[in-house]
């Protein structure tokens, strides 16, 4: 598939694209974009009316206190929130300028193009090379699987770390290896985009540092989303923040609300809306 192919109903022959390459009008700057997103859960709006835009190889943090919807967003950008029971979505998820909601797009190609790395490291119980030869397997990539399982990770900086051992179990790792080695699996199948809900927050501070390092160097090939509760780890590791929050309608119900979107120097330096600047200085949340 070329580098600009963005069909999402088609299941691919063989991997795939070619990161950190500009495809298409649109993607010169975002390659995703929320058009008026709100997302349910049967009747309760959890997040409501989010606009903003997934800028090209660049990292977009998500943050804000607990309950305004980071992960509920995070999982509509690759319709994680499909298998939940009640759970919709409306509004428009642009992926190169396609809805990702739209009747004919296939979920399982989605969520090839756009991957996901969960809170908790989450290892198949198989060997090292198994997790991350899994996707590649499954998307029919055959002949030199090796060289692939090489280069994811390589490029999730734990090659050094493992190459002697591929063929133990992976769950015998610590667990920054492990969360290490779930971005390998997630880059195997070569994603255009990350998605990670508190990839670290399971980690040591040490640990932690490294995924922060990893995520820097993935840029120069994905763009990443981030969810993250660690003001700090915002501001280390992202180029643009959105920060939420969650408010009281006139019915009392909570609704999740994107309350500005900025450059990150922009949101923890000058921030827009008062509402960013009391999450940020410590005076809510
Ligand atoms: N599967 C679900 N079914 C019903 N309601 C849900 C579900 N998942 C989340 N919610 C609700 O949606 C709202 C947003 O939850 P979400 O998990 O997205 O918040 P969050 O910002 O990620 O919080 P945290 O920082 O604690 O992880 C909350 O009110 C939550 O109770
Ligand atoms: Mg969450």
């Amino acid at each position: 598939m070329a580098s600009n192919d963005t069909n999402l109903t088609t299941r691919p022959s063989v991997a795939v694209h070619t990161p950190g390459t500009a495809t298409g009008a649109e993607s010169a700057a975002s390659v995703m974009r929320l058009r008026d997103v709100s997302v349910y859960y049967g009747s309760y709006e959890a997040v409501r009316g989010t606009s903003m835009p997934i800028q090209q190889n660049q990292v977009t943090a998500m943050i804000g206190p607990s309950g305004c919807g980071k992960s509920t967003v995070l999982r509509a950008l690759n319709r994680m929130n499909d298998p939940i029971p009640g759970a919709r979505v409306s509004g428009d998820v642009l992926f190169h300028g396609q809805n990702l909601y739209a009747r004919d797009v296939d979920p399982i190609q989605v969520r090839r193009r756009i991957g996901m790395v969960f809170q908790k490291p989450n290892p198949f119980p198989k060997s090292i090379y198994d997790n991350v030869a899994y996707g590649l397997r499954i998307n029919g990539i055959k002949g030199r699987l090796d060289d692939h399982v090489e280069e994811a990770l390589t490029q999730a900086a734990l090659w050094d770390e493992v190459k002697d051992k591929l063929r133990k179990s992976a769950l015998a790792l610590s667990g920054g290896q492990q969360q290490r080695l779930c971005i390998a699996r997630t880059i195997a199948v070569k994603p255009e985009v990350i998605l990670m809900d508190e990839p670290c927050s399971a980690l040591d501070p040490i640990a932690t540092a490294k995924i922060e390092d990893l995520i820097f160097e993935l840029t120069n090939d994905y763009t990443i989303v981030i969810v993250t509760h660690n003001m700090q780890q915002a501001a280390r590791v992202s180029h643009y923040t959105a920060f939420f929050t969650a408010e009281v309608d006139e019915q009392q119900e909570r609704h999740g609300r994107l309350v500005e979107f900025s450059q990150t120097g922009k949101l923890f330096t000058n921030p827009a809306d008062k509402r960013t600047e009391d999450y940020i200085t410590g005076r809510f949340g």
